[in-house]
């Protein structure tokens, strides 16, 4: 799992794999925030952590590399991106070769990048929701896995909105990890495609 905060999805994760509800082992996560929170949230639950931070590195690429090698040192075969605030490169795409994960909390194509909940009370809309899809190299644009929605309320704000998306997000992101690593799905287009 790729993170850089809170860590509230990964523990939806943790949580999810101890009840039996995902059969997966959380092989590592790497976080590119020294002091993050999630980083605790890891240990606490005895699954290895690797701190690299984005700092430093000749180019986006460097470092997107170190963080393929990372993974395939571990075998990691799917990559959850959970709360992970950088974009990844054509070049971790290329480098690592399995599915990419990432939670977004809204309905996807609405209100890609940062804030999201933000932008969608801006635009007045009723209904928001999460999604969590596959990672290209378009920005929140990747074929969409699962959704789920909620109503938006006449007094929302966004920490109220986003309280109220996180709950989906962290019952759905679970599903969606042991979809895919199911298998027997395509990608046709945008689209992803259940067997
Ligand atoms: C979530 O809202 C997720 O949708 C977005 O970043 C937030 C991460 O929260 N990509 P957490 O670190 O999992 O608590």
């Amino acid at each position: 799992m790729l993170v850089s905060g809170r860590g509230s999805n990964l523990q939806a994760l943790i949580d999810a794999v101890r009840d039996g509800r995902l059969q997966a082992t959380i092989a590592v996560v790497l976080c590119n925030v020294p002091d993050a929170p999630a980083l605790v949230k890891a240990t606490n639950a005895g699954i290895e952590t690797l701190v690299a931070s984005h700092l430093g590195w000749p180019s986006r690429e460097a470092y997107d590399e170190h963080l393929a090698e990372a993974l395939h040192a571990r075998q990691v075969d799917v990559v959850c991106l959970a709360g992970f605030m950088r974009r990844l490169s054509a070049r971790f795409l290329e480098r690592f070769s399995g599915p990419v994960l990432n939670v977004h909390p809204s309905l996807l194509p609405a209100f890609p990048g940062v804030d999201a909940p933000d932008q969608a009370l801006t635009h007045g809309v009723r209904v928001a929701g999460c999604t969590v899809h596959l990672v290209t190299a378009e920005l929140d644009a990747g074929p969409i896995v699962r959704q789920a929605c909620v109503a938006v309320h006449p007094d929302d704000s966004p920490a109220s909105l986003s309280a109220r998306i996180l709950v989906e997000e962290h019952r759905l992101l679970p599903e969606a990890v042991a979809r895919v690593l199911a298998g027997g799905w395509r990608v046709d287009g945008r689209r992803f495609v259940d067997a």
